[in-house]
């Protein structure tokens, strides 16, 4: 199956969490996301002088991109139904079938074991879709990120691209 093929939208459930398909009026938390970006992310990932993308421009993005529908979950807090980030399954450029887990959360949600809990959910999502094996990329800097990896039982591989001004980029894998 196909990561963002149509007609497979998806709900997660675990204890405290939903993953589900964003809604429009959710672009004003996919902007948040934007603005707490740490400076050492690349500026394609950053809200640029002009203030691109805005709030109209990623309400377009989850309107016509799958990608946050059957990719990309927004992560939505049970007990006070707020949404506070996503977390899902993005196709990658390492190998056909093998999808890329990927996650970010407001920083006010951060180290209440959210992203590890989401993304035991969506590891067994994409088990239970067929997927054998599943990678992960993340910057040498980002010891959150490689913690929950390590957590949810990725390794980091050998493989590494190093960035002049942004850090290096890790690869990390796992088999399911
Ligand atoms: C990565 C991210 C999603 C983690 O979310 P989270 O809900 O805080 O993660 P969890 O609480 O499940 O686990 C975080 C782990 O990292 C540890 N941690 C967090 N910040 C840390 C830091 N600065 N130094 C060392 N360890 C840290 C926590 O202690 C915890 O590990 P533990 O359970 O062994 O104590 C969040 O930091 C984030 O959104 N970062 C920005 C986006 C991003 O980096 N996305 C991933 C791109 S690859």
């Amino acid at each position: 199956m196909a990561v963002g093929a149509p007609g497979n939208e998806v709900v997660l459930e675990t204890s405290r969490l939903l993953l589900r398909p964003w809604r429009i009026a959710e672009a004003v938390v996919q902007r948040e996301l934007w603005t707490e970006r740490d400076p050492r992310v690349p500026p394609h990932r950053r809200i640029d002088a002009d203030g691109h993308p805005t709030v109209a421009e990623l309400e377009d993005s989850i309107r016509t991109h799958e990608v946050w529908t059957t990719g990309l979950l927004a992560v939505e807090r049970k007990a006070s139904r707020d949404v506070v980030g996503y977390c899902g399954l993005v196709n990658s450029g390492h190998a056909a079938g093998e999808p890329e887990l990927a996650f970010e959360l407001l920083r006010r949600v951060w180290r209440q074991g959210y992203a590890t809990e989401a993304s035991l959910a969506v590891l067994e999502w994409a088990r239970s879709s067929g997927y054998e094996r599943l990678w992960a990329t993340v910057w040498d800097w980002n010891t959150a990120s490689r913690r929950v990896l390590a957590k949810v039982g990725f390794t980091e591989t050998d493989r590494k691209e190093v960035h002049a001004v942004h850090g290096t980029t890790l690869f990390a894998t796992m088999r399911l």
